[in-house]
């Protein structure tokens, strides 16, 4: 057997070894006595009767052995020019005074406390500081609306939000404040504080006793010296929440708690990563996914290594050479990325030509997830980078690696398509719909085995039988991924499409459902359905059909541009939401389901089959001309 074949076995023997094994990785206050606790929560809970603190784990144990000095976090910002480095000590001394801040804010452990903020540290800082006394963070990425913020800031409860002033995209600076002004005017459980981050670019108007401004007090806390010692917690206590698109409008909250998510995430930085302490780490996501969560600040703190945030895009910021100038400027040796940043720079640079002005030779590894990685993309940036290019799948709710090659234990051949193999923690089945299991090669519903391992959510916010109820029914004993795949002779597993109505644009999750949710409410909209059509560049992007009321004779560009503003509004602009098409009718089975598949392959001008179940197979054809005519 080889090194994998080796550890992924021992794991199944014997997981209770493994856990407590990869668990000495960690500085706990009180080690847990075992593993898994099998009678907790919706199917166990790991390393239960533990204490902790994921801020001590990532921050002071590394300078009190001697990392004080070491760069813990390089801040980069092509988008305002600017760039700032933060050792461990300088990481300490900013999230200890911001701990300060929440505690006169009254934030003690156990509240909820949202992060609004773009690609600066302070959001690091802020996701630190709330672990550090026990507040539960949530970030809310700020390519969101003020609807959806209020949305989380009711579902939480938050008792404080940290925002900043503003947020840069390329040519426009997006004012905050206003957002989060209008978000709490929404939210019917009103955060009792704020604490508002100043930026050059734009400043912001505070309202006196509510909020704060985030640079004086924390200046005053670190002039002050103020100390603030990490809380022992519970290593089930909730680290974080995360809202990620569920089939609704109505986001799920999934749930991290702290000592599971530590284990699992120390473990991965050597075995799947394969780095070590001290060495670069950068992945370029943003801290609203989890992706940024995992890794931009938490994993690669925890392991001592030196993480980059970056504050830019693959192209424009300036051009399409940027990632390669981060590599060599910051002697990173690994990156991960989504697929769609390549693509969006092999579109710019065709020929990889921007690279040859940098010295990228310390450069170690590309890993690639958050949706499919298609062979072509990967193909070009072997080429480009000249370093193996790694696939690998997982899921906000798991908040790492399902699937993946484990290049620390040993470098895995790589089938293009494929992100490889199961990791130690989860034993990959896939089901027909009945629930039996499919030979190997078919496709079918992608499952895992109970329990999830250390990290996965052990619940969703408040809504524990929403948690069983789209996760854990359908196929008794299994956690349902809600991804389709198909599982080869060699165990390698294809990820081919989402089972639900979620769709995933420039690596960003977004529902369907939710989207017709908003353009339901315009007044003309008396029916519609949102499809992702397939794009070269963001991979899917959202199609909305629009049935329009019986008499409504405005001109249909008018309607068409009012939709795609309300989605903006409603939704923000990371739905990406451009394409509205007026149709007679929608596709339905007899029963009256929307076939939303057969739409897409109509419109992606694939071959498919009319369902034995269609109300009207003529309807297809009408999908198809009003597409060319409004959209095509
Ligand atoms: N705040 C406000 N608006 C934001 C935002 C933020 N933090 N992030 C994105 N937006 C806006 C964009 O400006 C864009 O607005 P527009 O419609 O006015 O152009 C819209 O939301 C859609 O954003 P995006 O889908 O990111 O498209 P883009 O054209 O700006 O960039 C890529 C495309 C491929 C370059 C970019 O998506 C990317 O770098 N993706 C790869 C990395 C990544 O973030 N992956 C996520 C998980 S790993
Ligand atoms: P998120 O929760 O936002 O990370 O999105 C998770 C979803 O993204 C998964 O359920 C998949 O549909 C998709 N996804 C993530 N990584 C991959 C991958 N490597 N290959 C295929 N799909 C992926």
């Amino acid at each position: 057997m080889g090194a994998y074949a080796d550890i992924y076995q021992g794991w199944k023997n014997d997981p209770e070894a493994f856990w407590m094994g990869a668990a000495e990785a960690i500085d706990w206050s009180k080690k847990p006595s075992k593993a898994y606790f099998p009678d907790e929560g919706p199917y166990g809970h790991w390393f239960a009767d533990g204490l902790c603190n994921t801020c001590y784990n990532a921050v002071d144990r590394h300078v009190e052995a001697g990392r004080a000095d070491q760069n813990a976090l390089i801040y980069d910002s092509p988008i305002t020019g600017s760039q700032r480095s933060y050792t461990y000590g300088q990481l300490k001394a900013e999230v200890e005074a911001l701990a300060a801040v929440l505690l006169d804010r009254g934030v003690t452990k156990g509240d909820r406390v949202i992060i609004y903020m773009p690609m600066v540290p302070e959001a690091a800082f802020a996701m630190l500081a709330c672990a550090r006394i026990g507040a539960v963070h949530s970030v809310v990425f700020g390519g969101f609306a003020a609807k959806e913020l209020a949305t989380r800031i009711d579902d939480c409860a938050a008792k404080c939000i940290i925002s900043a002033s503003c947020g840069i995209e390329p040519g426009r600076v997006i004012a905050y404040k206003p957002l989060l002004d209008q978000a709490i005017e929404l939210s019917s459980n009103k955060p009792e504080s704020t604490v508002n981050l100043q930026r050059d670019e734009l400043s912001c108007e505070r309202i006196e006793g509510r909020d704060f401004d985030y640079t004086g007090e924390v200046a005053r806390h670190r002039e002050a010296g103020t100390e603030v010692s990490c809380v022992d917690l519970k290593s089930t206590d909730p680290l974080y929440i995360l809202y990620t698109s569920g089939t609704t409008g109505q986001p799920k909250g999934v749930v991290r708690d702290n000592g599971g998510h530590m284990v699992a995430l120390q473990w991965t930085m050597k075995n799947i990563y394969g780095v070590d302490p001290g060495e670069v780490f950068w992945a370029a996501s943003d801290v609203g996914w989890v992706v940024g969560h995992s890794y931009i600040v938490y994993a690669p703190l925890i392991a001592g290594n030196t993480t980059i945030l970056f504050e830019g895009k693959p192209v424009g910021t300036p051009d399409a050479g940027t990632f390669w100038r981060v590599i060599a400027d910051h002697k990173v040796a690994v990156l991960f990325t989504a697929p769609t940043a390549f693509r969006a720079i092999k579109k710019e640079d065709p020929e990889g030509a921007l690279i040859d002005d940098y010295d990228v030779s310390q450069f170690r590894m590309l890993f690639l997830a958050g949706e499919r990685a298609d062979p072509d993309t990967i193909h070009w940036a072997e080429r480009v980078l000249k370093t193996p290019v790694i696939d690998h799948w997982w899921q906000t709710e798991t908040g790492w690696t399902i699937a993946g090659n484990p290049t620390g234990i040993e470098l895995m051949p790589i089938k293009y398509g494929s992100p490889t193999v199961a990791m130690p923690g989860y034993d990959i089945q896939v089901l027909s719909d009945e629930g039996e299991e499919m030979s190997h090669g078919e496709l079918g519903n992608v499952v895992v085995k109970l329990p999830l391992p250390p990290s996965c959510f052990p619940t969703l916010w408040n809504a524990e039988a929403r948690m069983r109820e789209a996760y854990l029914d359908e196929f008794p004993g299994y956690y349902k991924t809600a991804d389709a795949g198909i599982m080869d002779e060699d165990g390698y597993l294809f990820i081919m499409a989402r089972t639900d109505d979620i769709i995933n644009v420039a690596g960003h999750r977004l529902s369907t459902g939710g989207m017709e949710e908003v353009i339901a409410e315009h007044p003309d909209v008396a029916e519609c359905a949102v499809i992702g059509i397939t794009d070269k560049l963001k991979g899917q992007l959202p199609a909305g059909f629009l049935i329009l009321n019986a008499g409504v004779d405005r001109p249909i560009p008018e309607i068409q541009s009012e939709v795609v503003k309300l989605v903006r509004e409603k939704i923000g602009p990371v739905a990406a939401f451009k394409i509205a098409v007026p149709v007679a009718r929608l596709p339905k089975t007899r029963s009256g389901k929307i076939l939303r598949a057969t739409m897409q392959k109509v419109v992606d001008g694939e071959q498919f089959e009319a369902p034995a179940t269609i109300d009207d197979p003529a309807i297809l054809d009408e999908i198809r001309a009003s597409w060319k005519e409004h959209a095509g």
